[in-house]
């Protein structure tokens, strides 16, 4: 038979046993800073390697085709391109259409401009955080609690990359030098063909 004594004894231990991983857990979390430092190296590997160039990079013909212009690693879309309205597309499986430099998109969601990569405080994510360009990969929106991040940005592939991964990625980004490039806001498809 049971007498209260155990039963007592038995709930002191179970709670005991859930307070313990708990209180393990408050000391690790409050000292995230000090517990990983980013590597820029593996940073710059996963810049090169994840397409980031691609987009951020805006490309120019050359002798073997259109390639990034490299002059302007990462720096957006360029603000002295000043984009006409996007073409009306017929009717069909064609549904948008990119600028030359792949820097400038359009379809359903309007216009979109790919952003400015380098710490510039104005115009690049000079003024972001870490945690900043984390929740923005993981939620979808700007600086994590802002409008939504618009396509064709692969937020939802790198959101899936680890929190070190991503670390390290935004540590390469801020050691860049800063580039002055005021990317446009983005238009919206109501305004996108005026
Ligand atoms: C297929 C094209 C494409 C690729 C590849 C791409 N981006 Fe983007 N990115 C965009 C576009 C377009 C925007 C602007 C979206 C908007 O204004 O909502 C953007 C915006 C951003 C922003 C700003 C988001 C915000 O909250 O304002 C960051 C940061 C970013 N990209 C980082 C990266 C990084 C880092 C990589 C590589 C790991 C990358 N992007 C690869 C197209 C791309």
């Amino acid at each position: 038979m049971m007498t209260s004594r155990m039963v007592l004894g038995a709930s002191f231990i179970a709670l005991a046993a859930a307070f313990v991983p708990a209180a393990a857990k408050v000391t690790a979390s409050s000292e995230p800073a000090t517990a990983y430092t980013p590597s820029v190296e593996h940073g710059a590997y996963m810049v090169k390697t994840k397409g980031c160039h691609d987009c951020h990079t805006p490309w120019v013909m050359g002798p073997k085709g259109p390639a990034p212009d490299m002059t302007r690693a990462l720096t957006g879309h360029p603000a002295d391109l000043k984009m006409p309205a996007p073409p009306e597309l017929p009717p069909g499986p064609w549904v948008w259409v990119a600028a030359g430099t792949n820097t400038a998109f359009a379809g359903p969601w309007g216009v979109s401009f790919t952003a400015n990569l380098t710490p510039d405080k104005e115009t690049g994510l000079g003024d972001w955080t870490e945690e900043m360009f984390i929740k923005t990969m993981r939620t979808g929106l700007h600086q994590g609690k802002g409008r939504p991040v618009l396509p064709p940005m692969p937020w939802s592939v790198y959101g899936q990359l680890t929190d070190n991964d991503l670390k390290d990625l935004f540590a390469y980004l801020q050691s860049l030098e800063p580039v002055h490039n005021r990317v446009p806001a983005p238009i919206d498809p109501s305004e996108a063909r005026q």
